[in-house]
């Protein structure tokens, strides 16, 4: 949520800062805005609207020559998103500029201070109320650092703030609380962002700052401090992907190249974690086998998409480790007291680490002394860093805004946790873990399988881009999987879309069954009988009252074929693993419908990438 960036180098700054927003376009898209050092004086340009309307904007004027520069990309929180509320943010006098990401909480307090003493502010926002305060420390006599430490002291909430001067040349300071925030390390130069994509072009070594740090750049230096003024450390890392991981190559779309991705991206999250002799090894789980051991109950907390993988890892967990397991919803989980201590596993589901909602819901866990272990897919991001143990997807940067790839291997880190649950605690044979990594390792190739046949799929889209309503049916596993077809739908396609569990089917939802409705069905594998059969029944009960059956189900199921309006075939896979060949038709079919209804697939409307705000 906001993408951030500041440079200072010796290239030409606006180049580097505009490069750094187009990669981190996909954090908001409501506004976009530069500040450059130029002289004695600030040059600023915003705009609301994506960020061509503000290359548009400059390209029209002729701004200076600058070295030194931040920018910002919005996702709105405080203020309507137009011109005026867009950042940077200057202060009081124009000299010093502030980008931010997160919400001050105290801003309405802060800003009646500000104007009782009478001062203007120009914009609805909070971050504006930063700019005054960190410029009226300056006239005080305190350099910019000391400002945004003395300024982010007085501030509560969620913050990640970018500041540069004209009074000093050379600078950039940015701080950070509960959001994310990144340095990057260059030769002469040096970088700070909300997220390593906007400076891997220019450098691959990168620094993570902790929280309530502060971080001033300059071309030849990086110096970190606490808010207190103590010298500090952030921890370096190596960015192992490159630049090509984080642009189109050829598709017309981010989400369509991550879909494509899919068949490396498990293979990739399932490398190395298996001995030759086919036992889990998960190093990065710092808990001991005693901890694990001990553990009574499982909860798993996540939002969106994430939380669809959490309600799959219910089943996988409680069928292999035969612990109980609850999935809730980070943001639901937080506020009604849940009863957690030292022998519960909180599994924290998040792609990008930073999920507010799930940030707060494994504080709140861990303040109760429960183990949390977080599955993401971003090195070094705020979650993993605050559990107790991590176990990293590793399906690459995801910058489309819809989650795809992330989904498919956040599946695969439940079964292995699941997994390694069984082998630690002794209750499965080497010998069953081996049959069903062996089975694990075959996914990429269905997934590729898929891929391979979902031309009908888009073609159904077509066809149906003038429907209002679109139903999604699942039972077992298969429930996940619809609500996740149903969720991919709303968010890209901004039609009606819902997911039911089956069996529910005749306590209501049914009622919305009229002639020509479409409905995605997710069948189980034949061989699981009475399951298979059921949801057999369900397809009929639906088909007879006008619905536009369209069925997923194994390759050969001759069962199904009689009621399907459309068949979309699927590899024969274990049942536990059937969602992860079922969910990409759907992925596809999401995809396809927003661009026949004239949507940016990347960029949804009202939506961003990372959630760091509750
Ligand atoms: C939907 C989607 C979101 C995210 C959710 C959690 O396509 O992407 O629902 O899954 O915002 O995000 P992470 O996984 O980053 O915590």
């Amino acid at each position: 949520m906001c993408g951030i960036v500041g440079y200072v180098g010796a290239k030409p700054a606006l180049e580097v800062v505009l490069e750094g927003l187009r990669r981190l376009e996909y954090r908001g898209y409501d506004s976009a805005g530069v500040a450059l050092v130029a002289g004695d004086a600030l040059f600023t340009e915003k705009r609301a609207g994506k960020l061509a309307k503000l290359d548009k904007a400059l390209s029209a004027g002729t701004p200076p020559a600058a070295t030194t520069g931040i920018g910002h990309t919005r996702w709105a929180t405080h203020g309507a998103p137009n011109d005026r509320n867009a950042h940077p943010h200057l202060g009081a006098g124009g000299r010093v500029a502030v980008v931010h990401n997160g919400i001050i909480e105290n801003f309405s307090a802060l800003r009646a201070e500000l104007e009782s003493a009478g001062q203007e502010l120009r914009s609805e926002t909070d971050t504006e109320v930063a700019a005054h305060l960190i410029e009226a420390e300056i006239d005080k006599g305190a350099d910019l650092t000391t400002a945004m430490r003395q300024v982010c002291r007085r501030l509560d909430g969620a913050f990640t703030l970018v500041a540069t001067t004209c009074d000093d040349h050379d600078q950039v300071v940015a701080a950070r609380r509960n959001s994310p925030l990144v340095v990057g390390l260059g030769e002469g130069e040096n970088f700070v962002a909300s997220d390593v994509a906007a400076f891997i072009e220019h450098t691959r070594e990168a620094m993570e700052l902790a929280q309530d740090q502060v971080v001033t750049i300059t071309g030849e230096q990086v110096l970190v401090t606490d808010f207190a003024g103590n010298p500090s450390e952030g921890k370096r890392f190596h960015v192992d992907w490159d630049i090509a991981a984080a642009e189109k190559s050829g598709y017309d779309y981010f989400m369509l190249k991550e879909i494509a991705e899919q068949p490396q991206a498990i293979a990739d999250t399932l490398l190395g974690r298996f001995t030759d002799d086919g036992r889990l090894h998960l190093d990065e789980i710092r808990l001991s086998d005693e901890e694990l051991r001990g553990i009574d109950k499982i909860i798993v907390i996540a939002c969106g998409t994430a939380f669809h993988a959490g309600l799959l890892a219910k089943y996988v967990i409680e069928h292999w480790t035969r612990i109980p397991c609850e999935v809730e919803l980070a943001s639901e989980f937080r506020y009604r007291d849940p009863i957690v201590d030292r022998d519960t596993m909180v599994i924290a589901i998040s792609q990008s680490g930073e999920t507010m909602d799930t940030l707060m819901a494994l504080r709140h866990a861990r303040e109760q002394r429960a183990k949390v272990l977080a599955i993401s897919n971003t090195n070094g991001s705020t979650i993993p860093r605050e559990s107790d143990a991590v176990l990293y997807t590793r399906a690459g940067p995801e910058i489309a805004v819809a989650s795809t790839k992330a989904f498919l291997t956040q599946i695969v880190a439940c079964h292995l946790i699941a997994l390694y649950l069984a082998q630690v605690r002794g209750l499965k044979y080497g010998d069953e873990i081996t049959a069903i990594l062996r089975q694990l390792e075959r996914i990429p190739s269905a997934v590729a399988e898929v891929l391979g046949t979902v031309e009908p799929v888009r073609q159904l889209a077509r066809e149906l881009g003038d429907v209002e309503t679109v139903l999604f049916l699942g039972r077992h596993v298969g429930y996940p999987v619809a609500l996740e077809g149903a969720l991919k739908l709303k968010e890209l396609a901004y039609m009606h879309a819902e997911g039911f569990a089956a069996g529910e089917l005749k306590h209501g939802p049914i009622a919305l069954i009229e002639e020509g409705v479409p409905v995605f069905v997710i069948v189980p594998p034949k061989g699981r009988g009475v399951l298979h059969d059921k949801m057999v029944s369900n397809i009929a009960e639906i088909r007879a009252r006008g619905a536009r059956t369209i069925v997923l189900a194994e390759q050969g199921d001759e069962a199904v074929a009689p009621y399907a309006d459309e068949l979309i075939a699927l590899p024969a896979v274990p049942t536990l693993l059937q969602p992860l060949v079922a969910t990409v038709p759907l992925q596809v079919f999401s995809c396809e419908m927003a661009t026949v209804r004239g949507h940016d697939v990347d960029q949804p409307r009202n939506l961003a990438k990372s959630v760091t705000v509750e």
